[in-house]
């Protein structure tokens, strides 16, 4: 596991798109992994600002982590909205080649597994670019999910519904309390994942993980398992590991 500190969310962001943008410059056919959420949107700017001078996303694949079931894919919150809004468009990627899990699916099953089978028709995920919740979780992997568990639909944890309150400000309509998320098992699949954590509301959670037991109680700690896992973290998120691993620089 490779540890990157930065000073402040917009510095994390910034080396992090770096690193995807030299992974989409050694395969332009690049097939990356997507998260949602306030983490990445620093990565997605500025990886933006390097689409707009010259980097060339328009043959990459793009697969969401997850997405809510309930919502109405047109509902600004749902995860195809956000992802043709903070990813597809300013990453001017190909909009036929961007995927995101059939939420509100009446078949929730049969989405799940035409979802893994899409991920493996594209030869899999080159790069995943990861979140993480407060609680541990990824993707929608919430304390408990299995090392192996595959996309399937979960019940998020009430810390998640609390979290994800501040998206859903109309008291009229609840946070939904559902989603089809891919499972740890898919994630850990992908060849090279990228964690992008900032924030002192973050700094338990990547201590845990990084530095705890690998546990199915904090699923990011599976991370620890895999060869070729990247944290970009901001000086806040880092702030609970230890010494050695939270100054501003890189750890092998
Ligand atoms: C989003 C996702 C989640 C988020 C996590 C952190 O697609 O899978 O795991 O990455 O909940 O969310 P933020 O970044 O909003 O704190």
């Amino acid at each position: 596991m490779r540890i990157i500190v930065s000073p402040d969310p917009v510095t994390t962001g910034a080396a992090a798109a770096h690193a995807v943008a030299s992974a989409a410059d050694d395969r332009p056919d690049l097939v990356l992994g997507v998260a949602t959420g306030s983490s990445p949107q620093p990565l997605y700017r500025s990886l933006a600002i390097l689409v707009r001078a010259g980097l060339d996303l328009s043959s990459a694949t793009a697969f969401a982590l997850d997405e809510y079931v309930g919502l109405a894919p047109d509902h600004p919150e749902s995860y195809h909205s956000v992802i043709a809004r903070e990813v597809t468009a300013p990453l001017h990627l190909d909009p036929a080649r961007v995927h995101v899990p059939e939420g509100p699916a009446a078949d929730a099953g049969a989405a799940a597994e035409a979802y893994e089978r899409a991920i493996a028709r594209a030869g899999g995920v080159d790069l995943q670019i990861l979140g993480i919740g407060t609680n541990g979780h990824i993707g929608f992997n919430e304390p408990g999910s299995a090392a192996d568990s595959r996309t399937r639909v979960v019940e998020l944890a009430p810390q998640t519904i609390a979290d994800n309150s501040r998206f859903f400000l109309d008291p009229a309509e609840p946070v939904p309390t559902h989603a089809l998320t891919q499972g740890v098992g898919t994630i850990l699949e992908a060849r090279r994942i990228v964690l992008v954590a900032t924030g002192g509301h973050k700094a338990d959670a990547i201590a845990r993980a990084v530095e705890g037991p690998v546990t199915a109680a904090v699923p990011a700690s599976f991370l620890q398992r895999h060869p070729d896992v990247t944290l970009f973290l901001d000086d806040a998120a880092a702030s609970r590991l230890s010494p050695a691993l939270s100054t501003p620089s890189v750890n092998a």
